[in-house]
């Protein structure tokens, strides 16, 4: 990790960013299945932070007043072992000089054993890391294995990563990210710089570049999308688009979804709308250009941000329609790639081997400085958990759960759980919801979307709602493998997520007894 200047737009000025490797974002790591990977994540950054640090986050457990910047690098939705997968007390400042209470080894073990899947990398420092992601600190981690390659998927230079992030910049070209909340003036009593209860940008920047256009030849791409915004959801559609006066026409070719968080689908889903994709979700996707020669295309999104909910009437709202333009090529070309009608076998999670229900409330509160903060609690009656609270999600290994996350906030939030992948069962409004009730009546449920089949590691949790996910810890008919120890689950949204909605848990071991799960 370095900081480097990167120019972002041809009209704007180089940029100070973060990046791994010298580049934001991060060089996209390939790896195959059943062959396992060690990265040494070196902290080469300066001693001080390119952004404001509001240092009253987790103010007693970080060490706000020594030299250097604190990382830790997360493999998102890899199954790994807890010591490699990236807590945020497990981070490191430059050269390891410094390490944090959990900080167990240099280098990481990915043991690459689960299906092959759009992942990624990115910071995870306690109470930082919104401002380490957001100065560029992410990176795609692609798993593959030769049955996905024997698919025929648009493959090589028909294959592109696209990670799409939301940043503002200042008009020197450096990142511009907010010192104090909005609606807040200087004599209040909020400190300074104070983190902002959520961070939306201006500008649509995909792997680095500020609304850029790609040239495509007319034929399948597969685009492996990323939403690595801190806080931003999207709602993305293609249409044709008239550049002389900056009109969109009629809708472009679909998407056609053939994976997502956790690797392929059973079979491909054509999305005959808007894709939608929650903050730090994939969306692994085939589009035909076939029909679109010679014309431009806009990739929009509709997404309102905040996302859903009372509390996108709040005046902070930031919509960003634009995403990018696309640009199809004249000149036909031969195109040899195929979207097989069977992907891969995806298993169901048998609901009636369920071993527990966890009602888990997700609530408003207020911080010591009336910030407001989103908190995740265990029950109904019990009052919400810090990140510092003993833990409260013990399930065992083997152990089958359905985790149900009850929105009583304002907003929609994107819920995340590390080392293990879920299958969505569905939602009703919390009003029909019987926490005690003994089982759930899955029928009853409001079904999962079509871009939420298969495995996701992040779910979108909608205000007034309950979001059913089914989980199971361990190996499952030969796919994913056996963890124990801990790891954690929380809001995607970095701002939420650094402010407290963050949560451990815990894999215990079958017998109960010692393992070295790093309590
Ligand atoms: Cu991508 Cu704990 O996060
Ligand atoms: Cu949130």
């Amino acid at each position: 990790m370095r900081e480097i200047e990167q120019k972002i737009h041809p009209n704007l000025p180089p940029t100070t960013v973060w990046g791994y490797d010298g580049q934001y974002p991060g060089p996209t790591i390939e790896a195959q299945q059943g062959e396992p990977v060690y990265v040494r994540w070196m902290n080469k950054l300066p001693n001080e932070h390119l952004l404001p640090v509001d240092e009253t986050i987790h103010s007693s457990k970080i060490p706000y007043d020594s030299t250097g910047v604190r990382v830790v690098t997360h493999l998102h939705g890899g199954n790994v072992e807890h010591t490699s997968d990236g807590k945020p007390t497990a981070w490191f400042t430059r050269d390891f000089e410094q390490t944090g209470p959990k900080f167990k080894k240099k280098d990481y073990y990915y043991v690459n054993d689960q299906p092959p899947a759009t992942l990624w990398y990115h910071d995870h420092s306690l109470g930082i890391t919104r401002l380490n992601v957001y100065a560029g600190l992410a990176g795609l981690y692609l798993l593959r294995n030769d049955r996905e390659e024997s698919l025929g998927l648009p493959s090589g230079e028909y294959e592109i990563p696209l990670v799409l992030q939301d940043r503002s910049f200042n008009d020197d070209g450096s990142l511009f990210y907010p010192t104090a909340r909005s609606g807040t003036d200087s004599d209040s009593p909020n400190p300074n710089p104070s983190i902002v209860s959520q961070f939306f940008g201006d500008t649509s920047v995909v792997n680095g570049k500020a609304w850029p256009r790609l040239s495509v030849d007319p034929r399948k791409y597969r685009f492996r999308i990323l939403n690595g915004s801190n806080c931003r959801f999207y709602n993305l559609k293609l249409f044709e688009y008239n550049e002389s006066d900056g009109t969109t026409g009629a809708g472009g070719p679909p998407f056609t979804l053939v994976g997502n968080d956790g690797g392929l689908l059973a079979s491909p889903v054509t999305i005959e709308d808007r894709l939608e994709i929650g903050t730090g979700k994939r969306a692994d996707v085939v589009v035909d250009f076939s029909d679109y020669a010679g014309q431009t295309l806009l990739v929009h999104n509709d997404a309102a941000a905040p996302y859903r909910g009372p509390d996108i009437n709040t005046g902070e709202q930031q919509p960003l329609p634009d995403v990018m333009l696309v640009d199809v090529a004249a000149d036909d070309v031969d195109d040899p790639s195929q979207v097989p009608s069977t992907l891969a076998e995806v298993p169901e999670i048998p609901v009636d081997s369920v071993d527990e229900e966890r009602y888990l409330p997700m609530t408003m509160s207020s911080d010591e400085y009336g910030r407001p903060l989103h908190l995740l609690g265990s029950e109904a009656e019990s009052s919400p958990h810090k990140l510092y609270d003993p833990v409260t999600e013990e399930p065992t290994l083997n152990d089958t759960e359905i985790w149900s996350f009850a929105n009583l906030t304002g907003m929609s939030h994107p819920m995340h759980m590390h080392l293990v992948h879920f299958q969505v069962l569905g939602r009703q409004p919390y009003s029909e919801y019987d926490p005690e009730a003994e089982t759930i009546d899955i029928e009853s449920l409001e079904p999962p979307a079509p871009e939420e089949m298969g495995w996701n590691d992040v779910v979108t949790a909608n205000p007034g709602e309950v979001t059913h996910v089914i989980v199971h810890f361990g190996g499952f008919e030969g796919l994913f493998n056996d963890q124990t120890g801990w790891y954690m689950w929380h809001c995607h949204m970095l701002e939420h997520e650094d402010h407290d909605m963050m949560r451990p848990f815990r894999v215990l071991p079958y017998s109960g007894g010692d393992n070295d799960d790093g309590s």
